[in-house]
């Protein structure tokens, strides 16, 4: 059989490096992380992003961990912004400076996003397991707007923020960020682990879509939220990735081209380098970019179902996770015959009250 059509990718995440200052419990990188000397070279990123540019990339997102752990991050943005790229930092703000603000400012960095762990130092600190993180990140935050970097705030929501989200709003409003990513927590690498943590309740994940609507209303023209709903309260599952391989490309740290965050979980699959095999060749005709392309990997009831041109059957990375097979259909998806056990977890899971657990970063 060929291999489905595929246009080239819209944007890049690169995830330069693993390493962070926060021990966030909703960490979504994977349980084992990369150790620095297993990163790619500052001249291999470069290659990356000459060849991203090349193949039709538009955006290239700097992630981590914490991409300002990386010393030779300014010299990736100019080479980014001279290969013609869209260059997007997203950073907790811990470790930087008015000074590398501006130095990136110079290399040409177009846009900022910043997480926030919490509305308030007792919170942040708390889910970022940094002690003084949140009076930094206000700092680096007023920098960053004197600067005049467009700021896109990302708040991930969970059980124990969820009431705090019209906060999250107004401190988003006091930034001057343009945007807000009101994202609930999602489960995969770390944040597995956190599950009973960190699941809201369904009556939070309902208040939060009213939240976010009347926002909306009320702030038209100030600022734009974009909503990551709760997806084990819903009925049907999010297109995650808007389609397997269709419009992101991800590198992880040691240059393994993946189609999503999550994807080295699903097992059967086996993901190229990055310096080791062209990334157009690896997009376009590897066999893991290819496996769940298109329509023809699908099982009942995806299969035969008319919302399988706008959901693609959910995360290829939840199915494998709770399924147990990557090509059935999501268990968010009513459905799937596991949803109603997803259900009954999750209603298990917003109910406890276990301890956070932190992750540990590599030396
Ligand atoms: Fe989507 Fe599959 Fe559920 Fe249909 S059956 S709504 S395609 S996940
Ligand atoms: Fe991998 Fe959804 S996170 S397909």
């Amino acid at each position: 059989m060929s291999a489905p059509r595929a246009n080239p990718p819209m944007a890049m995440l690169a995830e330069l490096t693993h390493r962070c200052p926060l021990s966030c419990p909703y960490c979504s990188n994977p349980l084992e992380l990369e150790r620095k000397d297993r990163e790619l070279t500052t001249d291999e990123w470069k290659d990356v992003f000459t060849q991203a540019a090349e193949m039709g990339v538009l955006h290239v997102h700097f992630s981590g961990g914490e991409p300002a752990s990386r010393r030779d991050l300014e010299e990736m943005v100019a080479h980014a912004r001279d290969a013609g790229l869209y260059t997007n930092l997203i950073t907790s703000g811990i470790g930087l400076t008015r000074r590398r603000l501006e130095a990136l400012d110079s290399c040409g960095l177009d846009h900022v996003q910043l997480s926030l762990q919490g509305v308030d130092a007792q919170m942040a600190d708390l889910v970022g397991g940094y002690k003084g993180g949140f009076d930094r990140k206000m700092q680096v935050a007023g920098w960053i707007g004197e600067i005049g970097f467009p700021l896109t705030l990302n708040a991930v929501m969970h059980k124990k923020n969820f009431d705090r989200l019209e906060e999250t709003i107004a401190i988003a409003l006091d930034m001057g960020a343009r945007r807000l990513e009101v994202a609930t927590v999602q489960f995969h690498g770390w944040a597995a682990k956190n599950r009973a943590a960190l699941m809201p309740t369904r009556e939070q994940a309902k208040q939060a879509r009213l939240t976010v609507n009347a926002a909306r209303a009320r702030l038209a023209g100030v600022l734009v939220i974009d909503y990551v709903p709760a997806d084990h309260h819903s009925d049907y599952p999010k297109p995650c990735m808007g389609g397997w391989a269709s419009t992101g490309i991800n590198i992880a740290p040691d240059g393994s081209v993946l189609p999503c965050h999550a994807a080295h979980t699903i097992e059967g699959l086996n993901f190229d380098k990055a310096h080791e095999r062209p990334l157009k060749d690896i997009w376009y005709n590897s066999h893991a970019f290819n496996a769940f392309r298109g329509f023809d990997w699908m099982q009942e009831p995806c299969r035969s179902c008319e919302l399988k041109t706008k959901d693609f059957g959910g995360c290829r990375c939840q199915a494998m996770a709770i399924a147990g097979d990557a090509a059935a259909t999501d268990p968010v998806c009513i459905k799937s015959p596991l949803h109603a056990e997803l259900v009954r977890r999750a209603e298990a899971d917003a109910e406890d009250d276990a301890d956070l657990i932190y992750r540990l970063m590599p030396d």
